[in-house]
């Protein structure tokens, strides 16, 4: 028995998460996992609601819940309000107060869309990366931090980058150890030569290697890591940073798999209770034209069923059926190629759950 809030957010949030609890919906009744599910509001939302991004009731229910499943948050209709109520405040709040340090980014090319990729196929075929980003630290949540008038009438801009050893060393510790599933190898990217904040990282990160001697453990600078991404991304196998640098060349090495849409992601706390959704964003451009591509918080589905839930067979049907949807050649607008048909959000959805329908009635 495991219960789920649901948080479906903002934009294409609420059309991408319909398809995703089907398919939830469907592994649940097929493997008789006793899944229960509540749906609450956060970001955008939540500030129509209650006026807040991250509310009472929303709190309540996170709490508790064995896990969280959310689709995006934010769009330009709130970005006009008070910097410390808007959308992406909630997402932060709900990583800082569930404890969710621990954020994994996988970047794997689905080998039907190696020619969705802006990378050559050679470069990109068989991408398999996962990105470990510290989540809950560094200049997202570093104090003091805001916008301050001086003496001249001047106003400046400031943000603190902070890490304390404990959190440099839990967040190494997730990494060695996914390392060590993997191929054993793992990149921490630093700033090391300019910031002493990052050349603490690196040295705990170190130490925390002594542990792990089974893995090869590599440090590259920021910059150049993410010029390597693009140059070679193949020789990375896990890849583990902090909170800013993580976020950006999260989103570069999604790009590389040809579409940010395909990708999922899990943030975990220190008991592995975690909040699933898509790397993507809340895309208001395409909201509700049901053209955005769900896959990504389908995968999110199969993530949450691996990692908090611990039901690897449900977790493989759906990536399985994922598989499928592609090999029969459905497309949603973002990983179509030139000239090729597209389907809808509601149609690739569906698609997935005929494919886990089709597994079951083919034991
Ligand atoms: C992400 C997003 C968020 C972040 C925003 C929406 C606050 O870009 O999850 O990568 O910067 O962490
Ligand atoms: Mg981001």
């Amino acid at each position: 028995m495991a219960h789920i809030v649901i948080l479906p957010g903002d934009g294409i949030g609420p059309e991408i998460m319909a398809q995703a609890v089907a398919v939830l919906d469907e592994v649940n009744t097929r493997f008789a996992l006793g899944i229960t599910h509540e749906q609450h509001v956060l970001g955008g939302a939540a500030i129509d609601a209650y006026g807040l991004p991250y509310p009472e009731p929303t709190q309540k229910a996170v709490r508790t819940a064995d896990a969280v499943l959310l689709g995006a948050v934010g769009g330009p209709r709130w970005d006009h309000i008070e910097r410390s109520i808007r959308p992406e405040r909630g997402l932060l709040a709900i990583r800082a107060d569930l404890g969710l340090f621990a954020n994994l980014r996988p970047a794997i090319l689905y080998p039907q869309l190696a020619g969705a990729s802006t990378l050559k196929p050679e470069v990109v075929s068989g991408l398999d990366i996962l990105i470990v980003r510290e989540l809950t630290g560094g200049i997202y949540f570093g104090q003091p931090r805001g916008v301050r008038t001086l003496e001249n009438g001047e106003r400046q801009g400031y943000n603190t980058d902070v890490y304390s050893e404990s959190e440099i060393r839990r967040i190494a510790r997730v990494a060695f150890e996914m390392a060590r599933l993997r191929q054993g190898r793992l990149l921490s990217v630093d700033k090391a030569n300019v910031l002493e904040v990052t050349e603490l990282w690196k040295e705990v990160v170190s130490e925390v290697g002594r542990d792990y001697p089974e893995v090869s453990l590599t440090h590259m600078y920021v910059d150049n890591a993410a010029m390597q991404l693009v140059r070679a991304p193949r020789q990375f196998d896990v890849i583990v940073t902090g909170n800013l640098f993580g976020d950006i060349l999260s989103d570069e090495a999604a790009m590389l798999t040809g579409s940010i849409g395909m990708l999922p992601s899990a943030s975990l706390d220190e008991r592995g209770k975690g909040l699933y959704e898509p790397c993507h964003g809340s895309a208001p451009d395409i909201a509700g034209k049901d053209v955005a591509n769900p896959l990504a918080t389908i995968l999110s589905v199969a993530m949450m069923l691996r990692y908090t839930l611990r039901q690897e067979q449900a977790a493989r049907a759906i990536e399985q059926a994922v598989g499928q949807v592609l090999d029969r050649g459905l497309r949603t607008a973002d990983i179509a190629e030139a000239g090729q048909a597209t389907v809808g959000t509601r149609a690739m959805g569906q698609a997935v759950v005929a494919a886990l329908r089709e597994q079951a009635a083919a034991l």
